[in-house]
């Protein structure tokens, strides 16, 4: 597929068919996105790829966590506070994915249900997981994390493969760290679901916006 279609094919998924992905596909797309620039070629990303029955054990406690009312100390912290065009995009588009499930404004229990299901990954077969070294500093290693996990995520739609980039996959970290053998000097990033997704699902399916160029560019000369 042309870079171009990809750009504009890729959309996060939230429905996932029950197929395995196949490790070697995962390997293949990660030494491609390899190629992502990163700052002096530093390269200061690592990866778990997670599956099998610890991504069951990840999923089941992840929920509970969330379910239960578990403190929460994301590794890297996510802003309490938006400016207003960046809030309005962000209920814009809660609003579109929440009628494309059919679930309404007021209907409490189907909302905490569908949390559930976001940190339940999506019940995605395969998730990655990028840490980075508890030395670095964080805000700039992370440029270099996004120009990765982008190029990951173009690749991986290339493959017919979906993927959602979930900051609730790192919400609770002492759960990812109960579960998973993160080193003791590794900061959790960000991680991503993996799998085919559902072509039917009304959720993957719902319009994104973007805002228009003018509201965004400044041209110079
Ligand atoms: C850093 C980051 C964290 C995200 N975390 C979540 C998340 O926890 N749950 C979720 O449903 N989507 C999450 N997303 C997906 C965004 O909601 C999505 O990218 C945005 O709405 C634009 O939609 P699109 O990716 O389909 O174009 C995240 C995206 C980014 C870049």
């Amino acid at each position: 597929m042309e870079t171009t279609a990809c750009v504009e094919k890729r959309r996060t998924i939230r429905k996932f068919l029950p197929k395995p992905v196949p490790k070697e596909t995962i390997a293949e797309i990660i030494s491609e996105a390899l190629w992502a620039p990163s700052w002096g070629n530093t390269q200061p990303w690592e990866f778990m790829v997670v599956s099998g029955p610890l991504m069951d054990k990840f999923k089941t406690e992840n929920r509970n966590a969330l379910m239960s009312g578990a403190n929460s100390k994301p590794d890297i912290q996510m802003p309490e506070k938006w400016p207003d065009a960046m809030k309005s995009r962000y209920k814009d588009v809660g609003r579109t994915l929440f009628n494309s499930l059919s679930i309404g404004r007021d209907d409490v229990e189907a909302r905490m249900n569908y949390y559930g299901e976001m940190f339940h990954i999506f019940d995605a077969p395969a998730m990655l997981l990028i840490l980075l070294d508890k030395s670095l500093l964080l805000e700039y290693a992370l440029l270099d994390v996004g120009l990765f996990l982008q190029t990951f995520m173009l690749l991986a739609c290339d493959r017919g493969l979906g993927t959602a980039t979930l900051a609730a996959s790192v919400h609770f970290p002492q759960v990812a760290r109960e579960v998973l053998p993160i080193p003791d000097d590794k900061h959790l990033a960000i991680g991503a679901a993996i799998g085919w997704p559902d072509p039917e699902a009304e959720v993957n399916l719902f319009e994104r916006k973007r805002a228009p160029l003018e509201e965004l560019i400044t041209w110079v000369s």
